[in-house]
């Protein structure tokens, strides 16, 4: 089993958390996130929406960090789900906007604190020029030993269901070949662990189609903070809440 480091060996981030009761040894391995409330957020404030979305990604610098500190192997978060083109125009194209300048912009600083990104979900139905900011992206932080980023962008879990069978059938797979293994490894992220815990903001207790397959015994956390105003504290309370449930994957307890 793992061992906490010794208190003097704790960065500021796990210090804090084992203050509030966090098992630094039993930590999730794999967080996902769905960033939910930053129109609502601004709107509060008599804001456009988008200027809830700017402040969602100034939120997902801060968490990105605070996670790795803290030592969670994976945090994947979703930006845009298959869905969010129904959104209105303006909407759609200031999102685009806004992730290919967070991707050109954060390069070098991913790259320092030793981040490697992924993406999954569609991406040859995003504009061209962030594709490329992506893919920059991810073959530039491919070395990378730290946490692993992967962003969800145009990604929809059924979709990805339909796109790994379709893989499988292409590859001549029979029947008797559609496994739940089969399907898993050919999901667009398979040699990552399953989410420990889904967690979403603002509210909402819907999952909006983010990593059903593989979140299919995650631990779901909702918390009324809107993503523009979530930070470490309220990632260190995810992760005690998580730490708390019973993980029982359909069998028992040794107690019961
Ligand atoms: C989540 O915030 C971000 C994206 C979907 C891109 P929303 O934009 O859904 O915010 P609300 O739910 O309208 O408050
Ligand atoms: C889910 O949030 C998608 C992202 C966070 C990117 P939505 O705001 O789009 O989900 P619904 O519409 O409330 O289900
Ligand atoms: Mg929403």
């Amino acid at each position: 089993m793992a061992q906490s480091p010794a208190p003097d060996r704790m960065n500021e981030t796990q210090r804090k958390a084992v203050g509030a009761g966090v098992d630094i040894s039993r930590l999730p391995a794999h967080v996902a996130i769905i960033m939910d409330g930053n129109g609502r957020w601004a709107k509060s404030k008599g804001m456009m929406r988008l200027v809830g979305h700017r402040q969602g990604y100034r939120t997902l610098k801060d968490v990105l960090l605070s996670a790795s500190k803290l030592g969670v192997s994976y945090l994947t978060v979703y930006a845009f789900s298959a869905e969010n083109w129904r959104r209105p125009e303006d909407e759609v194209g200031g999102l685009m906007k806004l992730i290919e300048e967070a991707a050109r912009h954060e390069l070098k600083g991913l790259i320092e604190n030793d981040v490697r990104v992924r993406v999954i979900g569609r991406l040859d139905e995003v504009p061209s020029t962030l594709q490329d900011a992506l893919n920059d992206l991810v073959t530039k932080t491919k070395q990378n030993k730290g946490i692993v980023f992967t962003l969800a962008i145009n990604y929809g879990g059924r979709r990805e269901i339909v796109d790994a069978v379709r893989a499988l059938v292409s590859k001549g797979a029979a029947p008797e070949d559609i496994t739940e293994e089969s399907i898993s490894a050919q999901m667009y992220f398979a040699d990552a662990p399953d989410p420990d815990v889904i967690l979403r903001t603002a509210g909402e207790m819907r999952w909006s189609n983010f990593l059903i397959w593989q979140g299919a015994y995650a631990e779901l956390c909702v918390t009324d903070v809107s993503w523009p105003e979530f930070g470490e504290d309220a990632l260190i309370q995810c992760v005690l809440d998580y730490q708390r449930r019973d993980r029982k994957f359909g069998g028992l307890n040794e107690r019961e």
